[in-house]
């Protein structure tokens, strides 16, 4: 999941660990490192669950040595465990890698033909046996290891250090994202600008295909094609300084309680707040030129694309279709001629959005990436960039990227009306006004923690939740379910809530809650009619909406519990609503005692299919 190599640091293995503790928020389950000392011996310590363990592991056995390699592992082939751990040993080489290659069964058979043995299941130890094999039969080692990278399918990156070759650290990139740090006296390879901060500004960030080597002061990359190219020297936002939690217990509550400040922050770059109008973005997509949109992400950042797709329909006029990346890439799209489409990622570097983004760039589309990280490779590969700027999130469970790029989509979508002639200059002024008023709303919400927080213990004891909306809290709803499902672990699923009947009202008894999304707009009565069919049927309702919406509710039956919202303009209602439900989530995860932060199974950045 995550990488980090250094050559030229006097403490590497010291090194290797900072970089490694910036990763730790991607998610991980086991971690390791390799360390390379003057006698020319490759040493590795590993350990499984938090780098605490690494860390006690190093303590017992240090390593020296100038120049090392590091990895946290999230599993795909083999269970987490010591053996599994990466780096992974060839014959005098170590190996860390990100990806999944998916030719390895074919490489460990051949691998196996020749007489050599694996210590591990993993996909990743066929790499590092690759090379060490054809080093000890002669070949050079940078001939080895291209000529491995070479045989590789699949999605990589990669960091190698050889015996045979001390003054290099080999690296190569193919679907998985890599970046080179560099400094007066050492270089590093990092698989994001976060793993490199500690250490550095200057950041190249590989193109897709490239590979090549570090010594103690340059790089040497060619591309996918093997001629020598030169990537350009960035200097990277990624902050030195460690995000800390504060005052708060996890980030993820320190991120929830940020959103006033960082959705406000969002809508300043797509809001002139003195002229109450949108302001253009670079390269914007053509509106008014095209006749359909296509909205494409995975988990979070979906169901934020399922709220844009009611809010381009209502205000905007413009069809949408939205789907999942990991099945958009694979279906037998028709693309419009000349289509558009926008690809929302909070990290940018999520493998099944990049590949569906790069099909519809292929296709003709012209391509927005909604992104909160500015240097990741869908903001780079996007042919305009409409950025979020929530700021680092570290929490695994998406909290405020979720309402920044709401905030951010709700401005586009004001824009694509005004731009397709459906929003009138004087609505335009209106809206904006709306869209600004969020963050002061939304503090209102939080300073309600408490009582939600008390709703919260009506849902840490189930075992089942089902979450109720319609219009665009269907994906609150779905979004609700998410997150209880992702840091609790308790089952939840979100449902339309028309849909109800069709299934799902056969599990209601008095043992499931379900949380009802209903602000005043124009579902509400007919969101309150489904919730009628539950309280007939003896279950427990949650209510979220206004004041007078709780009250009407009230007249039809005995609600479990309701938290009250501020009467708002619906267009930010889903902005508004994500956050009860993210408290609701937290505290029930909280009173259960789990990892909230870094929720078992999970990762942040998923750069794998
Ligand atoms: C992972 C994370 C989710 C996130 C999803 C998409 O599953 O755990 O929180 O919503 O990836 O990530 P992205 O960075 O593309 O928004």
């Amino acid at each position: 999941c995550g990488i980090v190599g250094v050559i030229g640091l006097e403490d590497a293995a010291g090194a290797l660990l900072e970089g490694l503790a910036r990763l730790e928020y991607r998610g991980y389950d086991s971690a390791g490192v390799a360390v390379l000392n003057d006698d020319g011996i490759i040493h590795r310590r590993r350990a499984t669950g938090k780098l605490a363990a690494l860390r006690e592991k190093m303590a017992a056995g240090p390593l020296e040595g100038d120049r090392g390699i590091g990895h946290t592992r999230w599993a795909t082939h083999g269970r987490p465990s010591e053996e599994n751990a990466h780096p992974h040993f060839g014959q005098g080489v170590a190996v860390v890698h990100n990806g999944i290659i998916e030719n390895f069964a074919t490489l460990r058979r051949e691998l196996i033909e020749k007489g050599e043995t694996f210590q591990s299941d993993t996909d990743t130890e066929v790499i590092a046996k690759w090379i060490g094999h054809d080093i000890a039969a002669g070949k050079d080692p940078k001939t080895s290891f291209a000529d491995a990278v070479s045989r590789l399918q699949g999605a990589y990156a990669l960091a190698v250090m050889v015996e045979a070759d001390p003054d290099h650290l080999y690296f190569a990139r193919r679907g998985s994202p890599l970046a080179i740090g560099r400094t007066e006296e050492a270089m590093f390879i990092g698989s994001d600008s976060q793993a490199l901060a500690p250490f550095t500004r200057y950041v190249t960030y590989l193109a897709d295909g490239d590979w090549g080597w570090i010594d103690r002061g340059r790089m040497t990359v060619f591309g996918a094609d093997g001629a020598p190219v030169q990537r350009e020297e960035k200097i990277s936002s990624a902050s030195a300084a460690i995000v800390e939690k504060g005052e708060y217990r996890h980030f993820m509550a320190k991120e929830i309680h940020q959103q006033p400040e960082v959705v406000g922050r969002a809508l300043t770059g797509y809001i002139d707040a003195v002229e109450g109008r949108t302001v253009p973005i670079e390269d914007e997509i053509d509106f008014a030129a095209i006749d359909r949109l296509l909205i494409s992400a995975c988990g979070t950042a979906y169901y934020a694309g399922l709220v844009a797709k009611y809010w381009f329909e209502t205000y905007a006029r413009l069809p949408v279709e939205t789907d999942i990346a990991s099945e958009l890439r694979y279906r037998d799209v028709v693309y419009p001629e000349k289509g558009a489409a926008l690809f929302i990622s909070q990290s940018g570097e999520t493998a099944d959005t990049l590949a569906a983004l790069r099909e519809a760039k292929a296709k003709g589309c012209h391509i927005g990436g909604v992104v909160n990280v500015p240097e990741s490779t869908i903001a780079r590969e996007a042919d305009c960039l409409y950025p979020i700027q929530a700021g680092p999130e570290i929490g695994v469970a998406s909290t405020k990227a979720f309402t920044c790029q709401l905030a951010s989509l709700a401005s586009i979508v004001v824009r694509a009306g005004v731009a397709r002639g459906v929003i009138a200059p004087d609505e335009e002024v209106r809206l904006c006004r709306v869209l600004l008023e969020a963050p002061r709303q939304l503090a209102a919400i939080l300073t309600q923690e408490a009582s939600i927080a008390a709703v919260a213990d009506h849902v840490a004891g189930a075992r089942d939740v089902l979450y109720l909306g319609r219009g665009t809290s269907y994906p609150i709803a779905l979004e609700g379910a998410l997150k209880l499902k992702e840091i609790s672990y308790i089952h939840a699923e979100g449902y339309a809530a028309g849909e109800l009947k069709h299934g799902p009202i056969a599990l209601i008894d008095e043992r499931v809650p379900v949380i009802v999304i209903a602000p005043e707009d124009r579902h509400f009565e007919k969101t309150l009619s489904n919730m009628q069919e539950v309280l007939a049927r003896g279950g427990r309702c949650i209510l979220l909406s206004t004041a007078a919406g709780v009250a009407r509710a009230q007249e039809g039956g005995d609600l479990t519990a309701a938290i009250t919202l501020p009467a708002i303009d619906p267009l930010i209602a889903p902005i508004l609503y994500a956050v009860p439900i993210q408290l609701m989530a937290y505290h029930a995860a909280v009173i259960k005692g789990t990892d909230v932060d870094q929720p078992r199974n999970l990762a942040k950045s998923v750069t794998v299919e």
